[in-house]
């Protein structure tokens, strides 16, 4: 008999290792893949399988062991890192999640129970055409602005379509209706941990430009002072996968729902960083690619669908987030280390 799971793809990522610690305390097994080992402090919480979600032979394997429950795919290149190697993003980010996607339709026909499939994409579906514009559209909905300019972002919006295929049309010439997987995603702004620094995406200067200082190590920002976009603290992104995974799928009016926190231009996340780290050494040296990247993004996010159809809500507003969660355990974290 196959073993019940949850698998958690990209496990060991910044987002995997803040949901595994929650979702470790449930009732139903994890099961987490990442091409690296999980670290130490959550390693305890499942069976970790390192490997590639490309490897097919690896989830055929997976596939005749355990049953899944719910997937959480994380795995994916991010948008700077994907910049540079474009092909291999769309196949890590395209070709890893329809991979997954099968495996999940198939589980679902075969037990004939849905299988849920989380998704989290974000902000980078986005793609305003200059800044007038952004200022313009200042908290931009769904269906809004679908024009991404990397490919990581591209990768993304692509992925949910797909998402949303295999939740409703998939194999939908054929005689008899499969009983088809249930595919829910979330479009993150830019998530900022206290734990982990995210590599290879854009929004990381606001999470870099904090970690330095608590460090106390110079940063060089890579934006512009006045550059926007929103963020969320990584336990509010925790939470809302965890409550859309948990809610009646009728419930749902839309599979992709935006969730946010609080939108700071890059000179007022150097503030609020300065005010807990007054001689930290914040600088700015614009690289107009990456710059360009975080202009085309949106100012802030519109999450009223999320509000309205699961009662979303993020416990950390700006002030909270810094005073409450980020400074304290940052603080503790490189006061261990
Ligand atoms: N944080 C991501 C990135 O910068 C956006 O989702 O690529």
């Amino acid at each position: 008999m196959r073993k019940k799971v949850i698998l958690v793809t990209g496990s060991a990522g910044e987002i995997g290792c803040a949901l595994i610690e929650k979702l470790g305390q449930g009732d139903i097994p994890l099961l987490t893949l990442d091409l690296d080992p999980l670290p130490d402090d959550v390693a305890h919480l499942s069976t970790h399988i390192q490997g590639d979600i490309l490897d097919e032979s690896l989830l055929a394997r997976l596939v005749s062991e355990y049953e899944f429950e719910a997937i959480f795919h994380l795995a994916a290149l991010l948008s700077t890192r994907g910049e540079y190697t474009p092909e291999m993003a769309h196949h890590v980010n395209v070709d890893g999640t329809l991979g997954l996607l099968k495996l999940a339709a198939e589980q679902s026909e075969w037990r004939g129970k849905s299988v849920l499939f989380i998704f989290p994409s974000s902000i980078a579906v986005y793609g305003l055409p200059d800044r007038e514009t952004k200022t313009q559209y200042a908290r931009v909905r769904e269906w809004e602005w679908n024009n991404p300019r990397t490919m990581y972002g591209s990768n993304k919006l692509y992925c949910e379509m797909l998402g949303i295929y295999f939740s409703k049309y998939y194999r939908q010439l054929a005689a008899e209706q499969p009983v088809m997987l249930d595919f829910r995603s979330l479009r993150f702004p830019g998530l900022i941990s206290a734990f982990t620094t995210p590599s290879g995406g854009t929004s990381d200067y606001g999470p870099e430009m904090l970690h330095a200082a608590a460090k106390g190590e110079p940063y060089e920002c890579f934006v512009d002072p006045d550059v926007r976009i929103p963020f969320m603290a990584m336990p509010d992104a925790v939470k809302s996968l965890v409550m859309l995974a948990n809610t009646p799928v009728e419930k749902l009016n839309q599979r992709v729902y935006n969730v946010t926190s609080f939108s700071l231009s890059a000179e007022e996340f150097r503030d609020q960083v300065l005010q807990s780290f007054p001689n930290a050494q914040i600088t700015y040296d614009s690289d107009p690619k990456r710059q360009a990247i975080v202009d085309s993004w949106a100012a802030d996010l519109d999450d009223s669908a999320a509000r309205r159809d699961w009662n979303w809500k993020p416990d950390y507003d700006m002030k909270r987030a810094f005073n409450e969660y980020l400074v304290p355990k940052i603080r503790q974290r490189y006061q261990d280390n």
